[in-house]
C-alpha cells in the first residue's frame, strides 16, 4: 500500500507513545482510532495531545486555529476487538509485555480491508515471534 492511500489508521494503546503517534497522524490529515483499556486512559491521552498541540502553537509549529480540526481526527474507544475496523493501517503501542502484545491482534474480527500491522517497536516484535520467555531482552 502506497502511504499516501492511507486515510484511517487504528493505534492500539494510548500511553506515552500512542497519544504522540496518533497526533503526528492527526496533523498529517489522518483518521485516527485510538484504543486503549480503560476510557480515563484515553481522556488523558486526549488532554495530553492537547497540551502538545497547543505548545507547538505557542511556537508558531501549528496553527492554533487547526488545533480542534486535528483533534476532531482522532476517535478513542475501549472496543480492542473492533479497533481495525475500516483502518488502512494499524499498530500497537501497549505495556511491553509479551503475553499482552500477543494478544492484541488476535482478538480483531474480521476488519473491513485486512490491515497491514506495524508494531511500534519490530526489535520487540522479532523477540515475540522467537521466544517463550516473558521477560524482554535487555535494550
Ligand atoms: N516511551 C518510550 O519512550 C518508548 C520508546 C520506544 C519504544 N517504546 C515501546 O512502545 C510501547 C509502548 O510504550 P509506552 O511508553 O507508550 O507505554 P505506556 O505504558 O505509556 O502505554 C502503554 C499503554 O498500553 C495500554 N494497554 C495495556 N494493555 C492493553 C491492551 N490489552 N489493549 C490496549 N491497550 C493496552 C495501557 O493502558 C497504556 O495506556 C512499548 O512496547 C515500549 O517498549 C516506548
Amino acid at each position: 500500500m502506497d502511504p499516501k492511500d492511507v486515510r484511517k489508521v487504528a493505534i492500539i494503546g494510548g500511553g506515552t507513545m500512542g497519544h504522540s503517534i496518533a497526533q503526528v497522524f492527526a496533523q498529517a490529515g489522518i483518521e485516527v482510532n485510538l484504543v486503549d483499556v480503560k476510557a480515563k486512559i484515553l481522556e488523558q491521552a486526549l488532554r495530553r495531545m492537547k497540551g502538545n498541540l497547543q505548545t507547538l502553537a505557542d511556537y508558531g509549529k501549528v496553527d492554533a486555529k487547526e488545533i480542534p480540526y486535528i483533534l476532531g481526527r482522532i476517535r478513542t474507544s475501549t472496543d480492542i476487538a473492533g479497533a481495525g475496523k475500516g483502518a488502512d493501517f494499524a499498530l500497537e503501542t501497549v505495556v511491553e509485555i509479551p503475553e499482552v502484545k500477543k494478544r492484541i491482534f488476535p482478538k480483531w474480527e474480521k476488519p473491513a480491508r485486512r490491515p497491514p500491522f506495524w508494531p511500534a517497536i519490530p526489535p520487540a516484535w522479532r523477540f515475540l515471534k522467537s521466544s517463550k520467555s516473558k521477560t524482554p531482552p535487555a535494550r
